[in-house]
């Protein structure tokens, strides 16, 4: 059970006192009928509640994948580029989403968006060792990259070292090839393959633990996941 004004104004229909006007120029209705007070306990995810006339729509948790465009960044406000908010319509904007694991504004594919603090942590967390798996193209061809599948020492995100866990290296042919590592420091696949004198071109986050990119999303487009879709990003194989 929920107070009603609480659940309106966590989904940014307004201030509570806002919300108190509404209910007391009738515009709010709950299982059909007009409440005069704002301030009533409800049951979010059975009882039907609409503002003026229109449906509104509650989850306790939204979990979302993304096929991230090149040129968007994972902030919610930038000067210079469009942040990944700004691609996300009703009514899912009316939830704070994070994003689980950033991508690079040159990066582009997977990001998984949700607004639960605790399935965020263990998916970004090194302790739970989920693995992100990226296809990468190269300037150079792809040679003795052995040292990536021990370690490496990179700098991290405060350019502090930072000695790399093993990564897998796959599919490789000629200029490109796919890695998973089970890391997220700040631009980490660039730099492990700057260690063996080449240059990432292009960078495609495909997926998350054993959850894939559904192919059908565009970039810009997005998703829900289902519970099954959930319960494999925290899988590795
Ligand atoms: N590694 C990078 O260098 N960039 C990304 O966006 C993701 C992983």
């Amino acid at each position: 059970m929920m107070r009603l004004d609480k659940m309106l104004s966590n989904l940014k229909y307004g201030s509570r006192s806002e919300i108190k006007n509404y209910a007391r120029q009738s515009r709010i209705t709950v299982n059909g009928e007009t409440i005069k007070d704002s301030d009533i306990s409800i049951d979010p995810l059975k009882d039907q509640v609409m503002i003026d006339g229109e449906l509104v729509f509650y989850r306790e948790s939204i979990y979302l994948m993304m096929n991230k465009p090149m040129g968007v960044i994972c902030a919610s406000v930038d000067d210079m580029y469009k942040p990944y908010t700004t691609l996300i319509d009703a009514p899912f904007n009316r939830f704070d989403l994070n994003v689980c694991g950033r991508l690079d504004v040159d990066s582009e594919g997977l990001i998984v968006l949700t607004n639960d603090g605790e399935f965020l942590h263990k998916v970004i967390s090194p302790k739970h060792d989920i693995y992100k798996t990226y296809y990468v193209t190269l300037r150079d061809p792809l040679s003795s990259y052995q040292s990536l599948e021990k370690g490496v020492m990179i700098k991290d995100g405060a350019e502090r070292p930072y000695l790399t866990k093993p990564a897998k290296i796959f599919d490789v042919s000629k200029n490109t090839c796919r890695i998973s590592i089970s890391e997220g420091k700040f631009h980490q696949v660039k730099r492990m393959f700057e260690f063996i004198g080449n240059e990432v071109k292009n960078l495609k986050r495909e997926k998350i633990g054993l959850l894939d990119l559904d192919k059908a999303l565009l970039p810009g487009d997005y998703r829900e996941l289902t519970a099954i879709e959930l319960e494999l990003i925290l899988k590795n194989e």
